[in-house]
C-alpha cells in the first residue's frame, strides 16, 4: 500500500482545504517531510490517516458509536464549526497491489452536522469509480483483515506512544502484539477458535463420547483460564503503568513541596514530638533544680552551722563512750583487775588515765544527745551540703535557656508550614495521590495473587486435559470428527508456533543487521535474540556477552526498538508505508544521522516523517534532501486560526521540487 495524496477539509488545526502530495518517486528517494513546530497539527495528519482508513476502528472501537462520533465531534475545525460551515472531510488517495494488478483507491470520510448531532458518509472510489454500498463494505473488510488497524499502527510510529512503550517495560508485550499481526499468526488463533465453535455445536456436541464431551468441556475451561490470565496480566501492566505515573507526580510534588520549607504529616509529627520531648526533658530538669534549691540550698547557705553541729556530735559521741566506760571500769575496779600483773597503784592509775583520755579528752556540755543513726543522717547530710557545687544547677539555667529556643524555632517552623495556603493545597494533593497509591498498589497485590491462582488452575486443568486427551486418542478409530478437528487445532498450534520460531529467527538476524549499523559504533551488536514465548528481548556483544537493555539510553532503546518493528515487518513481507511523527527527539545528533542516512532509506518506498526544526536541524536537512520527494512545512497561523502550508522544509526548497 502506498498513499498518493491527503486532502484535510476543515479537520483538526486545518482550516478549509488542504492538500498534500504524498506520491515517492523510488526507494531511493521515498520520504515526505513535514515541517512543523509543536501545535502545528503534525499529529493531525497522522490521526486523519488512522480515521480515514478506518473509521471507528482506529480508536479501537468496534461500532459508529455515539463515543466514536464525539471524538470526531472534537476533531472538526472549531474556526469551520463557528463560520457554520456544513463541510468537514478527510480523503485519501492509494495504491495497492492485488491479485498483481495496482488498483487506485480514493477514501472519502467525510461528517456533517446537524445541530447537535453529525453524520458520517464514507464513499470509496476504485480506479475512478464509486464503489456501491455492498462493495465499500467488502473493502473495507478487506481492507480490516490485510492491513489490520493494530497493523498500521506499527508502522505509524507516534513518537509520544513509542516513548511510553519504552520507557514502561512494556517492550515484550508490544513486540508479542506485532508479531502476532504481521505475520498473520493472529488468523492460526482464530482458525483454533473456529473449530472449537464448530465442535460445540449441538449436533456435533452430542454425538460425542463422554470423555469427549469432557475434553472439550476442559479445553474450554482452560482456554477462559488462559484468557482471563492474560486479562489479568495485562490489568497489572496498566497498574503498573498508573503506578509510576503516580509515584514520579509523587516525588516530584513532593520536591516541590520541601523546596518551599513544606512539611508533610511525618515530619511535622516528629517535630511535634520532638517539641514534646525536649519540653518534658526540660521540665524534669526544672523540677530536680527546684527540689534542691528549695530543701538542699537553705542548708548550703548554713553550711558551716551544720558543720559545727556535726562536730559536736561526734564529740558527744566520744564523751558518751568515755562515760560509759568509766560508768562500767570504775578505777577501783581497774586497778583489781591489773592487780596480779602489778601492784604499783601510781602506774595502773597512770594507764586508766591514758586509756580514758583516749576515748575523749573533751569535758563538753552535751547539747544534741543524738542517736547513732541520727548521727549518721547529720553526717550524712553535711556531706551533701559540702559537696553540692552551684555551677551544675547554673548550667542547668543555661540549658534550659537553650532548649527554650529551640521549641521556639519548632513551633515557629510547624505554624510558618500551617499557615500557608499553597503547602496546603500541595500537602493535599500529595495525601490525595499517597491514598491513591496505596489503593493502587492493594489492587495490584490483588492482582497478583489473582494470576498466581490462576497460573496454577491452570497448570492443573492442562494436566487433566493432556491425561484425558490421551486416553481419548487411545480409544478412537481414525477419522472421527473430533479427532480430525482436534488434530487440525495441533497442527495449526504446532505451525503457528514454528512459524513464528521462524520468523522470529530472520527478525533476530535483520535486527541484528540494522542495529550494527545504525547504533553507535561502541555498541557493537552482534546478536539479537528474541523469546518466541514471552518476547523478551536480548542483545549480545562482540564476545557473545548480553547487552543489559535496561541501561541503554531512552534513544537507544528507541533505536532498538525500530529496528526490531521495521526487521518485522520486512520479514512480513508486507509493503506498508512507514509514518514517523515526532521521533528523532530523543536521540542525539550521531544516531539521528544514522537514522536518517541508514535507516530511512531501508525503510521501503514511502515514508512519511513529521519533524520539528529542532528533530532534523537545516544543516541534517541539506545531508538528507535527495532522499526527499515531497516537502512541506505546516504552521498554525494563531490569528486567522488556520494552518499555512508551503511546500519546502522551514523554507529549504528540495531538489525534486524544484526539477519538476
Ligand atoms: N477541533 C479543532 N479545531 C481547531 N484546532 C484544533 C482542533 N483540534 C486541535 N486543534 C489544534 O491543533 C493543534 C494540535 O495539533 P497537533 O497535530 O497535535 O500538533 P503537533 O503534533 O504538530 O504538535 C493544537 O494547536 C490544537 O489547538
Ligand atoms: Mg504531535
Amino acid at each position: 500500500m502506498k498513499f498518493n495524496r491527503l486532502v484535510l477539509k476543515n479537520f483538526g488545526a486545518f482550516y478549509g482545504n488542504n492538500d498534500f502530495d504524498l506520491t515517492t518517486l523510488n526507494k531511493n528517494q521515498n520520504v515526505v517531510l513535514f515541517g512543523g513546530k509543536n501545535g502545528s497539527g503534525k499529529t493531525t495528519i497522522l490521526d486523519s490517516l488512522r480515521i480515514v482508513l478506518f473509521g471507528a476502528f482506529a480508536f479501537g472501537l468496534k461500532t459508529d458509536s455515539a463515543v466514536y462520533l464525539d471524538k470526531i465531534e472534537a476533531k472538526l475545525n472549531s474556526k469551520a464549526k463557528k463560520d457554520h460551515q456544513g463541510f468537514f472531510q478527510i480523503i485519501l488517495e492509494l495504491e495497492m497491489v492485488e491479485n498483481l494488478k495496482r488498483n487506485q483507491y480514493t477514501l472519502n470520510r467525510g461528517w456533517s452536522r446537524q445541530r447537535t448531532a453529525i453524520k458520517e458518509s464514507f464513499v470509496v472510489f476504485k480506479n475512478g469509480r464509486q464503489l456501491e454500498e455492498k462493495e465499500v463494505e467488502l473493502f473495507q473488510t478487506k481492507l480490516r483483515d490485510e492491513t489490520p488497524p493494530q497493523l498500521l499502527e506499527f508502522c505509524l510510529f507516534d513518537g509520544e506512544k513509542i516513548a511510553q512503550v519504552i520507557s514502561k517495560e512494556t517492550l515484550s508485550s508490544y513486540l508479542s502484539q506485532t508479531a502476532k499481526v504481521m505475520f498473520n499468526l493472529d488468523l492460526f488463533e482464530s482458525l483454533e477458535a473456529d473449530i472449537e465453535t464448530y465442535l460445540k455445536q449441538e449436533k456435533v456436541y452430542t454425538s460425542l463420547s463422554q470423555d469427549e464431551q469432557t475434553q472439550l468441556e476442559l479445553e474450554q475451561e482452560k482456554n477462559n483460564l488462559s484468557s482471563k490470565r492474560d486479562e489479568t496480566i495485562g490489568e497489572l501492566e496498566s497498574l503498573e503503568k498508573v503506578l509510576d505515573e503516580k509515584n514520579s507526580l509523587y516525588s516530584d510534588l513532593n520536591r516541590q513541596f520541601h523546596v518551599n520549607g513544606g512539611l508533610e504529616k511525618k515530619e511535622r509529627d516528629a517535630l511535634v514530638k520532638k517539641m514534646s520531648d525536649i519540653d518534658h526533658r526540660r521540665l524534669t530538669m526544672m523540677e530536680r533544680n527546684r527540689e534542691i534549691l528549695t530543701s538542699l540550698f537553705p542548708f548550703v547557705l548554713a553550711r558551716d552551722l551544720i558543720h559545727s553541729a556535726a562536730e559536736q556530735m561526734e564529740r558527744e559521741a566520744k564523751a558518751d563512750l568515755k562515760n560509759e566506760f568509766v560508768k562500767t571500769v570504775s578505777l577501783e575496779t581497774f586497778n583489781e583487775i591489773l592487780n596480779p600483773v602489778s601492784n604499783e597503784v601510781n602506774v595502773t592509775n597512770e594507764l586508766y588515765k591514758k586509756i580514758t583520755d583516749l576515748l575523749s579528752q573533751d569535758d563538753i556540755q552535751p547539747i544534741h544527745k543524738a542517736s547513732a543513726v541520727q548521727r549518721a543522717e547529720i553526717l550524712n547530710f553535711y556531706k551533701q551540703v559540702r559537696d553540692f557545687v552551684p555551677q551544675s544547677v547554673l548550667n542547668d539555667f543555661k540549658q534550659n535557656t537553650q532548649l527554650i529556643k529551640e521549641v521556639q524555632k519548632i513551633r515557629k517552623q510547624i505554624e510558618e508550614n500551617d499557615a500557608s495556603s499553597d503547602l496546603k493545597d500541595l500537602l493535599e494533593k500529595l495525601h490525595l495521590i499517597q491514598s491513591e497509591i496505596a489503593s493502587t498498589q492493594f489492587r495490584k497485590e490483588q492482582m497478583v495473587v489473582l494470576l498466581n491462582d490462576l497460573t496454577e488452575q491452570l497448570a492443573q486443568k492442562e494436566q487433566q486435559y493432556q491425561t484425558l486427551k490421551t486416553k481419548v486418542m487411545a480409544s478412537k478409530k481414525m477419522g472421527h470428527v473430533f479427532e480430525i478437528a482436534n488434530k487440525v487445532s495441533e497442527v495449526s498450534r504446532l505451525f503457528r508456533d514454528l512459524q513464528l520460531k521462524k520468523k522470529l529467527q530472520q527478525v533476530e538476524l535483520e535486527a541484528a543487521k540494522m542495529l550494527q549499523i545504525v547504533y553507535r559504533k561502541e555498541l557493537f551488536v552482534t546478536r539479537v535474540k528474541i523469546n518466541p514465548e514471552t518476547f523478551q528481548l536480548k542483545i549480545f556483544d562482540a564476545n557473545q556477552e548480553e547487552i543489559n537493555i535496561d541501561i541503554l539510553s531512552a534513544g537507544e532503546k528507541q533505536i532498538l526498538l525500530l529496528s526490531t518493528v521495521w526487521a518485522m515487518a520486512m520479514c512480513s513481507k508486507r509493503r506498508l508505508p512507514f509514518v514517523f511523527d515526532t521521533l528523532l527527539g530523543r536521540l542525539d545528533q550521531t544516531h539521528k544521522k544514522a537514522i536518517l542516512e541508514q535507516f530511512i532509506p531501508r525503510c521501503g518506498e514511502q515514508v512519511i516523517i513529521l519533524s520539528t526544526d529542532s528533530e532534523i536541524s537545516p544543516e541534517q536537512y541539506s545531508e538528507f534532501k535527495s532522499n526527499v520527494t515531497h516537502t512541506y512545512t505546516i504552521d498554525f497561523d494563531t490569528e486567522n486560526l488556520r494552518v499555512n502550508k508551503s511546500t519546502n522544509y522551514f523554507g529549504m526548497e528540495n531538489n525534486y521540487e524544484l526539477s519538476s
